[in-house]
């Protein structure tokens, strides 16, 4: 192994791998050898880039903290989130669709009885969510888990919200036998993914937008059934076509029904006008191995 060029220095390395035991590690490790070095190849990568490059990347990583993934959006604004999930998750077009995770989940949300306020009283456009969680048959599945966060009407996350410690505008509630659920929250603003660190300079450099289309996250678990992550988008919304994380599936731009001050939904009243969304999860049985 001497005299390497650059017409033998790929099979060179990939040969170094050959006693790997993991035969899909195996797999990976030439194709990725294969693939950067056709990179590296095929842009003439010069010494200067291959540092800023390196640079890059150290600093992605230590951007990482326990609540902030930088690696994990920079994979978001590559697409390459979306492209395993899709790889992974293929379900016929009347299942409901999955979308991207996004940092703002938190497993220590709260668990919400149905029809509950989650808002904390945060200020914003009263939404009215109604909810069923069916099967390929329409047969509704009751008892599954239903997991809910969004943003304010400005587009923060209560994590992001300034002295807010408590959960709002997040938690879990579970359908009942006829497969529904329901709550009532404040209706969500499109924001920017977090543009202060090197995801953010990889897409000023590449003139794109930030702004992600409003939504509502849900996660939805029930035994015997793929779990759904998925989310809901304003079909108004100004930000649909240029989701920078390439989250947005037609069958997931929903009707933010407004309506005005009156007679609200669950027989209950409001005084200011709200939004009614309404929406039915289908999911899809576990694939057998
Ligand atoms: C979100 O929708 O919460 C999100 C998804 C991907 C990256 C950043 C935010
Ligand atoms: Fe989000």
């Amino acid at each position: 192994m001497r005299d390497l060029t650059e017409d033998t220095i790929t099979e060179a390395v990939i040969a170094t791998m050959r006693d790997t035991k993991d035969a899909r590690l195996a797999e990976i490790l030439d194709s990725l050898v294969r693939h950067i070095h056709s990179f590296v190849r095929e842009v003439g990568l010069t010494e200067e880039e291959w540092v800023r490059g390196v640079d890059f990347l150290t600093r992605t990583g230590q951007l990482c903290t326990p609540t902030r993934q930088e690696f994990i959006l920079l994979s978001d604004v590559l697409g390459i989130t979306m492209l395993v999930d899709a790889l992974n998750n293929k379900r016929p077009a009347e299942a409901t669709q999955n979308s991207v995770l996004g940092p703002f989940f938190r497993d220590d949300r709260p668990e919400h009885s149905d029809g509950a306020d989650i808002s904390e009283g945060l200020p914003g456009t009263p939404l009215f969510f109604e909810g069923q969680v069916v099967d390929r048959e329409g047969t509704p599945v009751g008892g599954a888990a239903v997991d809910i966060w969004h943003s304010d009407a400005e587009g923060h996350y209560d994590v992001d919200v300034p002295d807010r410690t408590d959960p709002a505008m997040r938690g879990l509630i579970r359908t009942d036998q006829g497969g529904r659920f329901s709550f009532r929250s404040i209706r969500p603003a499109s924001y920017p993914i977090p543009g202060d660190g090197t995801v953010g300079a990889f897409m000023s450099a590449t003139g794109r937008s930030l702004m992600r289309p409003a939504h509502v996250h849900l996660m939805i678990e029930a035994d015997g059934f793929q779990r759904v992550t998925t989310m809901l988008f304003p079909s108004d919304d100004l930000y649909l076509d240029a989701d920078p994380v390439f989250g947005v599936k037609q069958s997931l731009v929903a009707t933010y029904d407004d309506h005005a001050a009156g007679a609200g939904p669950c027989g209950g009243r409001t005084d200011e006008a709200y939004t009614l969304l309404r929406h039915t999860f289908v999911l899809e049985p576990l694939v057998a191995h």
